[in-house]
């Protein structure tokens, strides 16, 4: 009637050189569909004779077997090497919430964060770190506060309890007070040029409507041979301007003191206040927003750097406050206090970054 063997060869290689479910089902449809070869070759079965009919319908049974069993066999291969593509070439964000509803929100001080590091990226700042637990030497006498005097008092420090060494005030170690002492770290292990930024946690023993034990602060350190005031001007009056999105927004500097600083300034933006409203812009007021100065001469040679050699200046700011001010949000406390109800209106998208700032 035909030629069994060389039909299966035919079925088989059709069967086994299917790459995708697609073909693999196309070479079924061809081989066992209603129209199939082997299906075919069934329904002309009742021409035959009836000794014919018993010995080609066992053998068509038993082709129609294997070929089943091929399929069955190509097909779960061709499943797993899908499966095996879709891992190696897809990426699932698991930290992301399958329930839009209890989608989280970034909190405004990881956006603010976010944003200032993109700004001094910008500028060709890398950011430096430091640890939490720090001692006196760093978060005040290397930072030119002599031990006594009243501007360590001022600063609401956290003593941690003493450990072995007792020998006085001098090993105590402490939460720090400010990121300052980032600049000690990093001058004292880099050669200059130096332009870092440092953000983190610092803290002092105060509650209130604008005090937290805990805040964030954020430091920048810019060192080198030629490095002066008009730098610091530039750099920090840029930084605003990206920070606060308005480009002619005013800024003015007024003398300060800062022990770690000569000289030492704050700086200003303007703003207006009218009606009892913030606006922050050209106006008839102005805003206190950080502080920063040209690094004192004591500072460089506590860290091993001569001042008749280097130079450069410093600033220092709160990041609560620069949240609370872009972002219209009233009570340093709240940042704190992991109230859903406010992350979900102060919060971010997890799938909004802060676009590099493309101002100026
Ligand atoms: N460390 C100061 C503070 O916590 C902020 C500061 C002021 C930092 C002036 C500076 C600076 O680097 O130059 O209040």
């Amino acid at each position: 009637m035909m030629d069994m063997a060389a039909l299966k060869l035919e079925l088989v290689d059709m069967v086994s050189s299917a790459q995708d479910m697609t073909s693999l089902e196309a070479a079924r449809v061809a081989a066992l569909g209603k129209k199939g070869r082997i299906t075919d070759l069934m329904k002309n079965l009742g021409t035959l004779s009836h000794e014919e009919r018993r010995s080609a319908g066992a053998e068509l049974n038993l082709l129609k077997d294997e070929i089943s069993a091929l399929i069955d066999r190509q097909s779960q291969q061709l499943r797993a090497q899908e499966l095996q593509n879709r891992l190696a070439n897809e990426e699932v964000d698991i930290t992301l919430s399958p329930r839009p509803e209890v989608r989280g929100s970034i909190h405004p001080i990881s956006q603010t964060m976010d944003e200032l590091l993109t700004i001094f990226d910008g500028m060709g700042f890398t950011v430096a770190e430091g640890p939490d637990i720090e001692d006196d030497f760093h978060n005040f006498t290397a930072l030119n506060f002599p031990i006594g005097h009243p501007a360590r008092e001022m600063h609401d420090t956290f003593y941690l309890p003493d450990d072995e060494r007792k020998d006085g005030e001098a090993q105590k170690k402490l939460l720090r007070t400010h990121t300052s002492t980032v600049q000690i770290r990093y001058m004292t292990t880099h050669k200059p040029p130096i332009k870092i930024v440092c953000m983190g946690r610092v803290y002092r023993a105060d509650w209130d409507m604008t005090h937290t034990p805990v805040f964030h602060q954020i430091e920048g350190l810019v060192i080198d041979k030629t490095t002066s005031m008009a730098h610091l001007k530039g750099c920090l009056s840029q930084f605003v301007r990206e920070y606060f999105e308005v480009d002619d927004l005013p800024v003015r500097f007024r003398p300060s003191f800062f022990p770690f600083t000569e000289p030492s300034a704050e700086m200003d933006i303007g703003c207006s206040r009218k009606g009892g409203e913030l606006k922050i812009g050209a106006g008839d007021s102005w805003l206190e927003i950080l502080g920063c100065g040209m690094v004192h001469p004591n500072v460089l040679r506590n860290c091993g750097l001569d001042p008749e050699e280097y130079q450069g200046f410093a600033f220092g700011m709160g990041i609560e406050r620069l949240a609370m001010l872009k972002y219209g949000i009233p009570d340093l406390r709240t940042f704190f206090e992991s109230d859903v109800r406010w992350l979900s209106h102060y919060g971010f998208d997890p799938l909004n970054r802060p676009n590099r700032a493309t101002k100026i």
